[in-house]
């Protein structure tokens, strides 16, 4: 079934969507975008990937399309005319369309789409059995904490941890794990302490990270933000990705290592369902 999108100001379906070839999204990545889950037809932590939007356009120094409270009535638009009940908003700003040139152009207008997509995130089969990844090194850029579109790094990971036989891949830079391909990664040591890497310009500031690592605190367990190695996460008791998309996905072996009993463990299991019941209470 066709979905209704949303281009430049229009609704349409999406066989109808355009945009030009001189955008700068599509000649230079040029552009940024957020990813919303959607339960029961609501959106989760939205705020905080509002916040993170403003953010990525003022680093990129990128004109704002329109104000959070538009952003917020297109996604519902949206989430009404496809009826959607479980699944993701997906939003994206550029620069917007100019003549092929490195240069900011002077005069573009910002060009914003959205769309949505079904997706079953609560119930996932993946989320019952856990992943299996692979370490991979991370050849992104240095301003991974800007949420652009240029994303090729994470598709060949991705796809060359499909081709591996695995789900997905965890990024390595100077022996140490960055995040995965498109979350953020945590590891349970066997005394239960939960590590991830600290915030910096080496990893996207997870806004399903930054919740999580509120339940976790909320339920008095122990968080440390640090590096840690692929050996430190093999030795792991447990392990886990964070993201909007598939909000806590229990992963249950690293390369050749099965992690615990290779299924997705108590404290994985507890986040996960700690996680969800904020964030559904506090869905908008
Ligand atoms: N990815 N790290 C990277 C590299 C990501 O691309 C993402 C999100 C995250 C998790 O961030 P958040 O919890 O705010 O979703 C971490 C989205 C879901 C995507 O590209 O589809």
């Amino acid at each position: 079934m066709s979905r209704t999108v949303y281009v430049n100001g229009d609704y349409v379906a999406e066989e109808e969507a355009k945009v030009s070839i001189f955008d700068r999204g599509f000649l230079f990545a040029d552009g940024i975008y957020e990813v919303s889950s959607v339960l029961d037809g609501k959106l989760i932590d939205n705020a905080g990937h509002m916040a993170r939007l403003g953010r990525s356009l003022s680093e990129l120094k990128m004109a704002r399309p329109c104000s959070d409270d538009e952003l917020l009535t297109i996604q519902k638009e949206l989430i009404k005319r496809n009826n959607l009940s479980e699944g993701v908003v997906y939003m994206q700003i550029t620069r917007g369309a100019a003549d092929r040139d490195f240069n900011f152009p002077k005069d573009a207008t910002p060009s914003l789409i959205m769309f949505t997509q079904e997706k079953n995130i609560l119930n996932s089969p993946n989320a019952a059995k856990g992943l299996a990844v692979v370490t991979l090194p991370d050849i992104r850029w240095h301003r991974r904490d800007i949420k652009t579109v240029q994303l090729l790094a994470s598709s060949l990971a991705k796809q060359t941890a499909k081709d591996m036989g695995a789900d997905d891949a965890w990024l390595v830079e100077d022996g140490f794990i960055t995040e995965g391909t498109s979350n953020n990664a945590f590891i349970v040591t066997d005394d239960g302490q939960i590590i991830t890497r600290q915030l910096s310009n080496d990893i996207l500031h997870g806004i399903t990270r930054k919740a999580v690592l509120k339940c976790a605190e909320a339920a008095g367990l122990t968080l440390i933000e640090r590096p840690f190695t692929p050996e430190e996460a093999y030795e792991a008791r447990e392990a886990f990705s964070t993201s909007a998309s598939a909000f806590v996905m229990p992963v249950v072996k690293i390369d050749d290592h099965i992690l615990g009993n290779g299924v997705p463990g108590p404290v994985t299991q507890k986040l996960r369902e700690l996680y969800i019941a904020e964030a559904k209470a506090a869905a908008v």
